[in-house]
């Protein structure tokens, strides 16, 4: 039997009572009699546990729980401990329509109407705590979350809570040895601790701070970062944590270098075409006037002048070609586009090839795969590519050694190719150089310019093709593609 409770918290009418329960927000209201018995319920309350009217009203409110909270003696004990008119939620079961279990929060009231003291109970539904599941969910997503680095902290020490796999990765540690330490075991030696201190104490929050993370071994190399460092704060502005975020940006850094090494490139392309053009002009005037002094010395019998000249002449020469290199970089320049055959191509500079090589005890062997298809190109500039080829790789092998030249057609998921690999046995590229072959200017040789394989590059790119080069372990192998 329910016993009345003493105290009721507020008087109003049945219709504002109506209204008042309709328009609580996130409550659903249960209006109970004396007894214990539903008389009323809103909409909400409706929704959420699936009940229609018909079947909940009139009903004993233990139906929807054994909680003690929704025995009404219970609510009224409830209130009336220290005599309190407002009962602090408590979290209960509630048995919906359908028989699952819905948690929510009880709050009991009491409330003189017109037509008596009503008891009314509202319920809240899980979704303060809710929200802070998701939090905390969102929380261990990141700290499970294979590509973020994240380090959670206790922010008076500084001492590491947990960490995310990636930044275990990072600091070389596994987790079990790195939770519990303090920060500055592992970022005592970077440049940015002072930077991370200063957010920790409350400085400003450290946002995508680009950071050079050294791994302890060498091999690990390093790992380019983007650092976050900031605090968290509870709603009365307390400082509850601190995190230190990282994201791995290496792939982007290293885009970054190729793009400002390209630029470079351009700016020395456009250098190089002012200067080829400043050049050329007076060289011919130089060289035609030498021309005329020789054959005067020649007609007044001055040999040893003549030869000078001579020699003269052929460094001007150098220069030219030298010249021609540079243009050949920077301007853009008229190309024939033949139906060519490779194998026409390599036959044209095999004596060449052959002669220099017997200079340095080079063996070369030749050799292309029977009826492969013609290439659309300049034969003029192919040679230029595969003279530079070989020539640099009979320059590696300066105590002889063998150099092969070998052309297949290839297809691969990017169309068909005429591959030509030229292989020597020299020492090969060191890694540290492989990328920069290409580059102008890039030379380990005391007279080289630098500039043969650049201007292949530059050639081969032009009529769509590809130029590789590879470390074997006897020697280089370079390739070029051509699109057939
Ligand atoms: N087959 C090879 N084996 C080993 N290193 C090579 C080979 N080919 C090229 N290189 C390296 O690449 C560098 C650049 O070659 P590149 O042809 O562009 O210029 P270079 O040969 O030095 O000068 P130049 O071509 O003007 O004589 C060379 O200096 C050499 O260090
Ligand atoms: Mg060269």
């Amino acid at each position: 039997m329910y016993k009345a409770p003493s105290l009721p918290v507020g008087t109003m009418s049945m219709d504002t009572l109506d209204e008042y329960s309709s328009h609580l927000p996130g409550a659903m209201v249960l209006v109970l009699d004396d007894e214990g018995v539903i008389t009323q319920c809103n909409s909400l309350f409706l929704n959420e546990t699936g009940y229609a009217s018909s079947t909940i009203l009139k009903r004993d409110i233990a139906v929807l729980s054994d909680s003690p909270l929704f025995n009404t003696r219970m609510v009224d004990n409830a209130l009336s401990i220290g005599n309190r008119n407002i009962f602090k939620p408590e979290p209960a079961h509630l048995i919906m329509a359908n028989g699952e279990i819905l948690i929510v929060h009880v709050m009991p009231l009491r409330m003189e109407t017109g037509q008596g003291l009503l008891h009314l109970l509202l319920l809240f539904n899980q979704e303060p705590v809710k929200e802070g599941n998701l939090i905390q969910r969102f929380g261990e997503t990141m700290l499970t979350d294979d590509h973020l680095g994240a380090i959670l902290l206790h922010p008076a020490d500084s001492i590491i809570l947990d960490i995310s796999p990636l930044a275990c990765r990072l600091l070389g540690a596994p987790k079990c040895s790195i939770v519990n330490e303090p920060l500055h075991h592992f970022f005592a030696s970077t440049k940015e601790y002072k930077l991370i201190q200063n957010a920790l104490a409350g400085g400003p929050a450290v946002r995508n701070h680009p950071m050079t993370w050294l791994h302890r071994t060498e091999q690990a190399g390093q790992t380019e970062l983007l650092m976050d460092v900031g605090l968290f704060h509870s709603p009365l502005g307390l400082v509850e944590g601190a995190y230190i975020l990282f994201k791995d940006v290496t792939n982007l850094r290293s885009l970054e270098e190729q793009v400002q090494r390209s630029d470079r490139l351009a700016m020395i392309g456009q250098i190089a075409a002012g200067a080829a053009h400043e050049i050329r002009n007076p060289l011919t005037a130089i060289r035609g006037f030498l021309q005329l002094f020789q054959k005067t010395m020649t007609v007044r019998g001055m040999s040893k002048e003549v030869e000078y000249t001579e020699i003269m002449l052929t460094e001007l020469d150098r220069i030219n070609s030298l010249v021609g290199e540079f243009l050949m970089l920077s301007k853009p320049r008229h190309k024939m586009q033949n139906h060519i055959h490779i194998d026409a191509v390599l036959r044209d500079i095999m004596p060449m090839v052959s002669s220099e090589a017997l200079l340095h005890g080079v063996t070369v062997s030749w050799e292309w795969e029977p009826g492969l298809p013609f290439v659309t190109a300049d034969p003029e500039m192919l040679k230029q590519v595969f003279l530079n080829i070989c020539k640099n790789g009979i320059e590696a092998m300066n105590i002889g050694g063998d150099l092969t030249v070998y052309a297949q057609m290839e297809v691969n998921s990017e169309g068909r190719w005429l591959a030509v690999d030229i292989q020597d046995t020299g020492p090969g590229i060191p890694s540290s150089m492989l990328n920069k072959i290409f580059d102008p200017f890039v030379t380990t040789k005391a007279n080289g310019t630098g500039l043969g394989l650049s201007v292949c590059q530059r050639i081969v790119h032009d009529f769509g093709g590809i130029i590789k080069a590879a470390t074997r372990t006897e020697g280089a192998l370079f390739t070029v593609m051509l699109p057939c």
